[in-house]
């Protein structure tokens, strides 16, 4: 997480070092600061909170000079403050970190014994301070930041200027992701080409160990040997240009109502609605040699993941493991050699999906990403990479980007099933019209806001609310458990109907909304035996299905939502948007930062 920024520039860096942050803040909003040199000497600012608080303390009181660099902070170590708030510094050094330098104990035992005096609780001074050691030995710059390196354990993307040196900026990635720009006599440093793009479409990725000089006229990179090496420059298609939220009072509404526009021009870069064919060009492996399918990822994306297991092992007949990233990187987890693995990221930046993916390299896995970030680091080290064209998505809970990729995994997964002949034509076409049919229901869906949202108050003021669904609606259930959670802050529990009874059903009583999703399909009469047991025991059960399990039991329920009848294999992606608008509701209602609630990042970088 945290955002960095850095610029060698002609003129003066600090506005835009200010607007890179914006487009950065995805990252982290817990503080956020900027360092330049005036006059060869480092000047800061910096502020809790919102970035909004650094403009206001740079207009009180502007920066000058043209070299700087500029961070957003997802705080790790030490509580978000000023005084932890990047960049940190010494008489000699400014340093913005994005990781976590996991000896930063011990060496922050060893400058303190050497007389350096730390002012933060932050595992990111110690690195300023040790460079600083090592200039004061009469290191130069690039001697002092080598040897600081090599002395780091952890992940760290940094950023670096230096008391009297106008000219020259140290950077240095290992684990997190960082870009170099080329500009016209100015170089630029970033956490993503997003930030660098208004800036330079000229983007350098630096390697995982790799670190750089940088110089008003270029970059020289050295590997983590430190022997000099190249790296490709590319020209970004990113144009980094803020997206606004027109007319809606947050990201998350517009992205939500987004849904049927993005939902239909991702499954157009796959089906040909006309001819009603299905074509998933580049696939790196064969669907019909494989004999597992591994997914992987984390947060909303792994239930995205859950639902494609539902769909691949009943449709293509594969079977499936799905697991959370941070979970399957550490358990040494078997894959046959030649197996295929199917990483699933919005922002394709995440590190433990990253790190779950390098390992399934080294075991032989044929990579397969679905990412909404087209030059992601994820895509960059995939084999093929299926883009959702969700756009930019801004608001911290993630929408639109979830159901896309539901779009593009259900074309993968018939493609999968009629490859292995798993399906025949007519299956196939049912379930292609199904999903080419998925926009309007969407519209449709939408329909139900106002519904919700006068459901949304009373759940707003319940203290745990239970989601239940089976099948493909148990992830379903999980993601809208996960997104009250995230933006209005109540207790929420995702769990399998079936599984109730052996648990949660202790928790029920009149205060507990429990919110059942039941599409019309062949577990509905399950779930409605499961949704009785709930209202045997006082439950308030808000009941999410379509017209004709509306007709069966909706007069049981406290409230009824008769979502449009559809296909149950397109059922998922359609009851994720009331879930997602419930949530907003919610959180509209109770107050909460929705678009960037308390303690999350959009984009996580660190383990
Ligand atoms: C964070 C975000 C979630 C997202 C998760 C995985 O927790 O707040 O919305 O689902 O990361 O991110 P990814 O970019 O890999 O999908």
């Amino acid at each position: 997480m945290c955002g960095i920024i850095g610029i060698i520039g002609k003129g003066e860096v600090s506005p835009l070092i200010v607007e890179a942050l914006k487009r950065l803040e995805y990252r982290g909003y817990d503080s956020a600061g900027v360092a330049t040199l005036d006059n060869g000497g480092i000047e800061r600012r910096r502020a809790q909170g919102k970035l909004d608080n650094l403009v206001g303390t740079i207009n009180a009181a502007p920066l000058s000079g043209t070299i700087g660099i500029g961070h957003t902070r997802w705080a790790t170590h030490g509580v978000p403050n000023e005084i932890n708030a990047h960049p940190h510094a010494t008489d000699k050094v400014a340093i913005v970190h994005n990781g976590i330098i996991e000896n930063f104990q011990s060496l922050r035992a060893e400058v303190t014994a050497a007389g350096r005096r730390l002012s933060s609780q932050t595992d990111t001074e110690v690195v300023a301070h040790l460079i600083t050691l090592y200039l004061d030995q009469g290191l130069s710059p690039q001697k002092a930041c080598a040897k600081a390196f090599a002395r780091l354990e952890g992940a760290f993307a940094l950023g670096i200027i230096f008391a009297g040196r106008h000219d020259l900026m140290i950077a240095a990635r290992r684990g997190s992701p960082l870009a170099i720009g080329f500009g016209d006599g100015e170089m630029f440093l970033g956490s993503d080409a997003l930030a660098l793009a208004p800036l330079t479409k000229k983007i350098m990725y630096l390697e995982d160990g790799d670190w750089a000089v940088l110089h008003p006229d270029g970059a020289e990179v050295f590997d983590e040997d430190n022997a000099p090496v190249t790296r490709e420059v590319r020209l970004t298609a990113l144009s980094g240009a803020t997206v606004g939220k027109g007319g809606y009072r947050h990201f998350m509404l517009k992205e939500i109502y987004e849904q049927p526009q993005v939902i239909g021009d991702t499954l157009q870069g796959y089906i040909n609605a006309a001819e009603r064919t299905l074509t998933i060009p580049g696939l790196p492996f064969d669907p019909t040699a494989i004999s597992k399918l591994t997914i992987i990822a984390c947060g909303t994306s792994y239930y995205a993941g859950l639902v494609a297991k539902y769909w691949f092992e009943k449709v293509a007949r594969v079977p499936v493991e799905v697991d959370v990233a941070s979970e399957f990187r550490y358990r040494g987890a078997l894959m046959p050699e030649g197996g295929a693995a199917i990483f699933i990221s919005q922002s394709g930046e995440t590190a433990d999906t990253l790190a779950a993916l390098r390992y399934a390299r080294a075991q032989g896995q044929h990579i397969l990403s679905v990412v909404n970030v087209p030059e992601s680091t994820i895509a960059r080290e995939s084999d093929a990479t299926l883009l959702t064209r969700a756009g930019p998505e801004v608001g911290v809970a993630s929408t639109k980007a979830f159901t896309t990729q539901l779009v593009v995994l259900a074309c993968l997964a018939i493609v999968t099933a009629k490859a292995r002949g798993a399906i025949d034509h007519d299956d196939e076409a049912r379930l292609m019209n199904a999903l080419v049919e998925v926009p309007a229901r969407a519209a449709e869906v939408l329909n139900h806001d106002e519904r919700l949202r006068a459901l949304a108050e009373s759940v707003s003021e319940a203290r745990d609310v239970l989601y239940l669904g089976r099948g493909s609606s148990y992830p379903i259930a999980l993601e809208g458990a996960l997104k009250l959670k995230e933006i209005s802050y109540i207790h929420a529990e995702g769990y399998a109907a079936g599984e109730m009874k052996h648990g949660p059903i202790a928790l029920i009583d009149e205060s507990v909304p429990v919110i059942v999703i039941a599409p019309s399909d062949d577990l509905f009469d399950k779930t409605a035996s499961n949704m009785q047991e709930v209202i045997a025991r006082g439950g308030r059960v808000i009941f999410l299905s379509d017209g004709p399990g509306a007709q069966k039991l909706g007069d049981l329920a406290a409230a009824t939502v008769a979502l449009p009848h559809v296909d149950p294999f397109v059922a998922p992606i359609l009851y994720a948007i009331p879930a997602q608008l419930l949530a907003y509701h919610v959180a509209v209602i109770k107050g909460t930062d929705v678009d960037q609630p308390r303690n999350l990042a959009k984009s996580v970088t660190v383990e």
